[in-house]
């Protein structure tokens, strides 16, 4: 079976990295226009790869979970899986996970905003940073933030219409085009979460509970 699943910050809440939007979730504490769109940056950058170092630092300190695990499983399976996450950890390929789209960028990879180049990010990344291949003190994260196109969009909506399953996971369906992404889907479609998200109406089935737990006996049942 093709399968093509859309991970999000839940799926990564129990190794202990904060999630965007649930109580005390990231953007109750910080300002996105502040740290995640690209006027925030041009206005304060110090601010901003402090934000991103912070992140940077609990991801290194992180695990990958049950659920990380189960899903790079279910791969190894006869299943012909492509893994699409919004999630800027790591913790999908630490968990043995390979070809991970990142459709929001990644915390560990820098992007030079001058020539386009990109390489592994140091731990901490600060504004005076040199692009190590054209010199410009113009290096950010990696990430894709508001305002901007998320990454392998061609590819993912491909994976996602010709999936037999299509699979949100630990998503609030808050941020497009992630959250529209279930209206491309002609296969059957399936959220996993621990409550409904704001699109739950467009999937067929639910899983509600903890991802470490609902993940893996999803998977045991596939495989
Ligand atoms: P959110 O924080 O918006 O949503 C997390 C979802 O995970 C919620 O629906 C929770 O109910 C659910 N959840 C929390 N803990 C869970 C657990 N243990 N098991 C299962 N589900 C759990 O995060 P995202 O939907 O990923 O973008 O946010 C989407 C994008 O908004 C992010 O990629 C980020 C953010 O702004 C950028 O920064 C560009």
């Amino acid at each position: 079976m093709k399968i093509a699943i859309l991970t999000g910050a839940g799926v990564s809440a129990e190794s202990g990295l904060g999630t965007f939007r649930d109580k005390n979730g990231l953007w109750t504490r910080y300002d996105l226009n502040e740290v995640a769109t690209p006027e925030g940056f041009a206005l304060n950058p110090a601010l901003v790869h402090d934000f991103y170092n912070a992140r940077r630092a609990n991801c290194a300190e992180a695990s990958p979970n049950a659920a990380h695990v189960a899903l790079a499983q279910l791969a190894e399976t006869a299943h012909d899986i492509t893994l699409i996450t919004q999630n800027v950890d790591d913790l999908h390929s630490r968990a043995g996970s390979l070809n991970v789209v990142h459709m929001h960028g990644e915390l560990m990879r820098a992007l030079c905003a001058s020539c386009g180049a990109r390489w592994d990010a140091p731990l901490v990344m600060d504004p005076s940073d040199a692009c190590p291949s054209c010199g410009a003190a113009t290096t950010r994260p990696d990430i894709v933030w508001f305002g901007e196109i998320p990454y392998h969009m061609d590819a993912i909506a491909e994976a996602v219409e010709r999936a037999d399953l299509f699979v949100a996971i630990g998503t609030s369906a808050e941020v497009y085009p992630a959250a529209g992404l279930v209206e491309l889907a002609r296969g059957q479609t399936l959220e996993i979460n621990l409550e409904a998200s704001a699109r739950a109406n467009a999937f067929d089935d639910h899983l509600f509970g903890p991802a470490t737990e609902v993940v893996p006996s999803w998977v045991a049942e596939l495989s």
